[in-house]
């Protein structure tokens, strides 16, 4: 359960799945990624060092057991996960943040959806589907760096829950409200982690103010 006094999380009683992060390193980076000066390099720098932090705030939630570890001196105790992590990119752009999550935890798995926006009717079409078996006895973070109409978070959710039934966290960078109103309607049980809460989408969908592209800056495909 989380604690409404939380310093790292922003909470807002009119969007209860969305977890803001408040960190001055998480503003800093978002504002890198915002100006348009920013070079690929700096861009997926910035995303990773994001990535961190969320998954550092995120995996706060797993669960331990005690169990029992031999040091060079005696056997004492200690703790592992209680089941293993599966992060899940949403290809292209969430590739930027496997990075920085398992730098915070290297023995998750990783799978990979593939969606791609139709950029004309902003309707998301599955192009790629591979994740471990057994996705249930797992935890599952899905990261896409983007939450604009939220057709695509909600569409890969959808995926997932079609071969497995999960619980699923939803890690991004930046998300707009639209985003955020369509996953509590769609996934109510789904909790969205998010660095930035952007005022509004514009007429193509993209987020404001937003940082553009998230892929094409990523991949350096402008
Ligand atoms: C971007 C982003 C999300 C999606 C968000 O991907 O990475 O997946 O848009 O928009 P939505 O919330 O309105 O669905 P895009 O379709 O541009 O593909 P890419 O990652 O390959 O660039
Ligand atoms: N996808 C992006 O990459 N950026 C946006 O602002 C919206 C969707």
């Amino acid at each position: 359960m989380q604690n409404q006094n939380d310093k790292d999380l922003i909470l807002f009683p009119e969007y209860p799945n969305f977890n803001l992060i408040n960190h001055p390193l998480v503003q800093r980076d978002i504002t890198v990624l915002r100006d348009t000066a920013t070079d690929c390099e700096t861009f997926r720098a910035a995303i990773s060092r994001i990535a961190n932090i969320l998954a550092v705030i995120i995996s706060r939630d797993l669960s331990i057991k005690e169990v029992e570890v031999e040091s060079p001196l005696e056997k004492t105790n200690g703790y592992k996960l209680t089941q293993e992590v599966v992060i899940i990119p949403v290809l292209r752009a969430g590739l930027g943040m496997v990075k920085g999550f398992l730098q915070v935890i290297p023995d998750a798995k990783v799978g990979h959806i593939g969606l791609e926006r139709d950029e004309e009717t902003l309707v998301p079409v599955e192009y790629y589907y591979k994740t471990p078996k057994n996705l249930i006895e797992h935890e599952v973070i899905l990261l896409d760096p983007m939450l604009a109409t939220g057709g695509s978070a909600s569409a890969a959710i959808a995926f997932l829950k079609k071969r497995e039934s999960v619980k699923i966290i939803f890690a991004c960078v930046v998300a707009a409200p639209e985003g955020i109103n369509k996953l509590k309607e769609d996934h109510p049980q789904v909790k969205i982690f998010g660095a930035a809460f952007d005022r509004e989408l514009n007429d193509k969908g993209y987020i404001l103010p937003g940082l553009g592209d998230a892929g094409d800056r990523t991949f350096g495909t402008l």
